[in-house]
């Protein structure tokens, strides 16, 4: 499994890069804005751009901006040119840039499609299903990068749960318990029932609502939306390769890994604690407390 680190942070990406662990990197608008705030603005983003193509040693995306195809195709263009000669760049385009839903819903699959025929690889973003992940395979995508953390986020407040005050950002869901949770609740409403048929119970709206909670319409975490989308392209033999991205935490990445997913993109925090567990800080003190001075001198003389 490849791991991209999900970052505009260069001394990150350059820390990183120097541990030999990092296959790649992934940037967006939102990561690229933190970037620049941390430095007041003082900074040349073409220069700071180069700076991180040159230390990576694979895959940079770099999104574009616009929400209609002929835009995006001439922004992508833009950055394929100026930044390819210092390292490997790879343009997001989001799956659907549609901000109402009506308009430029196809937009960006006309151009993942224009960019393919250009020879422009794509990393398509936003992916939140695996009807997206099909379509953005079959227009030509080089990679997608379905949001396992905002799947998450989206199940955990459709059932009211609030971040930061129920839950932190980082915080592993379990989605398994909140299957049995969920499950049981459905077995109570029905219990509750006295006079029970097929058909009452399944168009009662108390049931059904049961019936759908805990779940976005059949994906029922990020990682069971990444399971699914590597499924299909198992299915039909598509060559895009799958970027679990929107991680939170090491667990996360532990379940794609055993998914078998191509590549994990994960924030620098994920990093340190993919390293950290307790019984080895704890073995750490208890070998550095028991070296004997005939040992030690070894290393002295
Ligand atoms: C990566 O490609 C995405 O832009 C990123 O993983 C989004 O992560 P977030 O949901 O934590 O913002």
């Amino acid at each position: 499994m490849e791991i991209f680190l999900d970052t505009a942070e260069l001394e990150e990406i350059k820390f990183a890069s120097s541990l030999g662990v990092i296959d790649g990197v992934t940037t967006n608008p939102s990561l690229i804005k933190k970037a620049v705030e941390r430095r007041r603005g003082e900074i040349s983003m073409v220069d700071y751009i180069k700076e991180i193509l040159k230390l990576v040693p694979g895959p940079v995306s770099l999104e574009v901006i616009s929400v209609k195809a002929e835009d995006m195709i001439s922004e992508a263009k833009k950055l394929y040119k100026l930044f390819s000669p210092y390292g490997e760049v790879v343009i997001k385009i989001p799956i659907c840039p549609s901000t109402d839903g009506e308009s430029n819903v196809y937009d960006g699959l006309g151009a993942i499609r224009e960019l393919k025929e250009a020879g422009i690889p794509t990393n398509v973003t936003l992916v939140m299903t695996p009807e997206q992940a099909l379509l953005a395979a079959k227009a030509g995508a080089d990679y997608v990068s379905p949001f396992a953390g905002r799947i998450d986020d989206y199940i955990r407040d459709q059932l009211g749960m609030k971040m930061d005050a129920d839950y932190g950002k980082a915080d592993y869901f379990d989605f398994e318990l909140m299957r049995k949770l969920a499950d049981e609740q459905l077995r109570r409403i029905i219990e509750s029932r006295g006079d029970f048929s097929l058909r009452g119970a399944y168009i009662d709206e108390e049931i059904r609502d049961a019936a759908n909670a805990g779940h976005d319409n059949g994906i029922y975490s990020g990682v069971d939306l990444v399971k699914k989308i590597l499924a299909i392209y198992r299915n039909y033999k598509y060559s895009t390769k799958v970027i679990a991205a929107s991680m939170r935490n090491a667990r996360q990445v532990r379940e794609m890994a055993e998914l078998g997913v191509d590549i994990v993109t994960i924030p620098f925090y994920v990093l340190k604690e993919m390293l950290l567990h307790y019984k080895t800080i704890e073995g750490m003190r208890f070998f550095i407390a028991d070296v004997v001075p005939q040992y030690k001198r070894i290393f002295e003389e």
